[in-house]
């Protein structure tokens, strides 16, 4: 290669690497109310598991981001609140909410009628289900493919749930993972069989990795699940609050443009 040409190539790299970067930045950014929000109105702590992309994740620099993290903050700006998000990790994150160390935890959380006996929960705010991803020269093509395989979990989700009570609460093949991407990651490396967890989470890895040879496979067995916000039993103040944000923000408009910011249309 001649010279300049090599220096062009260089610089266009180098030119496009900063744009990403900047790209990156703007839509990923910090809460929009953040720097606007009265500092004389409350602050709610909010727990999550931030290792499941798009709906949060944890940028390098140490910032939580992703569609619930813009969703609780436009609620708490139509409710009148602000949020401060701290990573708590799957496993325990409702205790927290339980002992006050956090007064919800906002983290893709299905409402079921289990969790709801212990958690009260507000509006649903999104619609999923299972998937199945397996690597794309897998023989499973259904739920019930499955039995007789190893199938990554993280521990205590709906998937985890929707498993054991295809194969029996002691199916041996269930294999916990304490986030969904390390389970993940046991399947590309031949761990598992299958991982079995949240629709979009799974369309939105395979997706971002097309070199990662997985491909997911849908099955109505699977219910439809809704994602709510959760708190602790009882606490009706916060609740309302959050109901009345959610209604405002699916009324003006901000809840769609939060959803097409990550989903399209
Ligand atoms: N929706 C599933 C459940 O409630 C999985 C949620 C996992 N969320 C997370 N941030 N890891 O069980």
């Amino acid at each position: 290669m001649k010279k300049w040409t090599k220096l062009f190539l260089v610089f266009t790299l180098a030119l496009s690497v900063a744009l990403l970067a900047a790209c990156g930045s703007s839509d990923t950014q910090a809460p929009a109310n953040d720097d606007a929000a009265d500092p004389s109105l409350p602050v709610y702590k909010v727990g999550t598991d931030a290792a499941y992309k798009p709906f949060e994740w944890t940028m390098p620099n140490g910032d939580i981001v992703g569609f619930d993290v813009d969703v609780i903050n436009a609620v708490g700006e139509a409710a009148g609140f602000r949020v401060d998000i701290q990573h708590k990790g799957w496993e325990g994150l409702f205790e927290t909410v339980e002992n006050g160390e956090v007064d919800m935890a906002v983290s893709a959380i299905t409402i079921t009628e289990e969790r709801k006996q212990k958690y009260d929960f507000a509006n649903p705010y999104f619609e999923a289900t299972q998937l199945i991803l397996v690597p794309e020269n897998s023989d499973i093509n259904s739920l019930a493919d499955l039995e007789g395989k190893d199938i990554g979990v993280q521990q205590g989700t709906t998937g985890d749930i929707a498993v054991r009570s295809a194969f029996g609460q002691q199916y041996s093949g269930v294999k916990p993972f304490e986030n969904t991407p390390f389970a993940i990651q046991a399947l590309s490396i031949g761990q598992v069989d299958a991982v079995v967890a949240d629709n979009v989470v799974v369309m939105e890895y395979v997706k971002a990795n097309p070199n990662a040879n997985l491909r997911y496979v849908f099955d109505d067995a699977f219910d439809a699940e809704y994602y709510g916000f959760l708190v602790k039993k009882g606490n009706t103040e916060l609740l309302e609050k959050l109901n009345e944000g959610l209604r405002i923000i699916k009324e003006n408009g901000t809840y769609d443009a939060i959803y097409a910011e990550y989903f399209g249309q």
